[in-house]
């Protein structure tokens, strides 16, 4: 029985070695431990033994019970702490994976055009005058020289409203003469502004025109100001937004508010200049109108045209924008399509 004794520890011994988990474990202790196991079998069997050899073997008995008992609490307490680990790790951050990028909101195309063309003017020396939306037919036409039935009225459809006088304006050249009122105090002191905002015709909406749009309208006015102020200061204005070395031209060309007229064309700046489906292959774009305030419109807005001179030029930000980035479509504008917002 001694040697029965020691071979059953051995077994013990040896079989805890391959015990990993808490049911291996739980196996291992009824296997030896439990109430049938073999350690507490051999035990009761003390009794068989001849009297003089039961002490010797029981104390040997209890010194394998207590040695396999704390092995068995060893091995419970390494098994837990290794769970542990485990379930930490199973539950760990990957430092390692990309961020979640935030979805960032932009400024619409138009909106980084028109903040661009205003810094430049700001540059210049030019105040922003906000002009309304919802105008008098009188300061949209007829204080710009375009009177009742004057065939002008037809280049821009507009939209009326139920009351007889007031439209949505179809230009911001009607600020002008707001302006005028408001900073000239009575046609005694020169100005320099810049009036952007939106603009509104009643147009069939095509890949060229829309129903809405943004202008940006300069005035300046003062004594002495002549065409060759209105050609510099637009080239300085122009080389600012294109480019140093972009080349400008003035053609003639009429409105009934400035006296004379031009269009100006830069060169394309995508074919510099050689053609292209751009400019239509003419190597010129055309980015806005212009001219010296007619003397009728300098009266309206309350200044002695024998006096006092000005310049006038408006442009859209829209067809800048679009002449800028390829953009054939002017639809796009106001489609929302975030797919073409966010190329911005
Ligand atoms: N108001 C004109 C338009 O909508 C643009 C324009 C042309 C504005 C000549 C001006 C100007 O101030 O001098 O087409």
């Amino acid at each position: 029985m001694q040697d029965q004794l020691e071979s059953i520890y051995q077994q013990a011994l040896h079989d805890m070695e391959g015990v990993r988990d808490a049911e291996a474990l739980q196996a291992w202790e009824s296997q030896y431990l439990g109430r049938k196991g073999q350690l507490t079998l051999m035990l009761r069997q003390t009794g068989q033994l001849p009297p003089e050899a039961r002490a010797g073997f029981g104390k040997r008995a209890n010194e394998i019970k207590e040695a396999l008992q704390s092995l068995h609490l060893e091995r419970e307490e390494a098994i837990r702490q290794a769970e542990l680990a485990r379930s930490l790790e199973e539950g760990a951050i990957d430092v390692t994976l990309p961020g979640r990028t935030q979805a960032m909101g932009g400024l619409h195309p138009s909106t980084r055009t028109l903040r661009r063309i205003q810094q430049i003017w700001a540059d210049m020396g030019f105040q922003v005058y906000r002009s309304r939306d919802v105008e008098l037919d009188e300061v949209n036409f007829t204080l710009l020289n375009m009177p009742p039935h004057h065939p002008a009225r037809d280049m821009q459809d507009t939209f009326y409203t139920t009351q007889p006088d007031i439209i949505l304006r179809t230009h911001t050249s009607g600020g002008q003469i707001r302006a005028m009122r408001e900073f000239g105090e009575d046609g005694t002191q020169p100005i320099r502004v810049i009036l952007p905002g939106m603009c509104y015709r009643y147009e069939q909406i095509s890949t060229r025109s829309e129903i809405q749009f943004h202008q940006v309208e300069g005035l300046a006015i003062g004594k002495g100001i002549r065409m060759s102020d209105l050609k510099g200061t637009i080239t300085e204005f122009a080389r600012r937004l294109y480019g140093e070395h972009a080349d400008v031209r003035f053609r003639a060309s009429y409105f009934p508010f400035t006296e004379p007229s031009m269009e100006v064309d830069v060169q394309c700046f995508l074919c510099e200049g050689h053609g292209c489906s751009v400019c239509k292959r003419t190597g010129w774009l055309e980015i806005m109108g212009c001219g010296m305030v007619h003397p009728v419109v300098l009266q309206n807005g309350g200044y002695d045209p024998n006096e006092w001179s000005g310049f006038a030029f408006g442009m859209g930000p829209e067809r800048i924008t679009m002449l800028k980035n390829g953009i054939e479509d002017i639809r796009y504008f106001w489609g929302n399509d975030l797919r073409i917002l966010e190329q911005f």
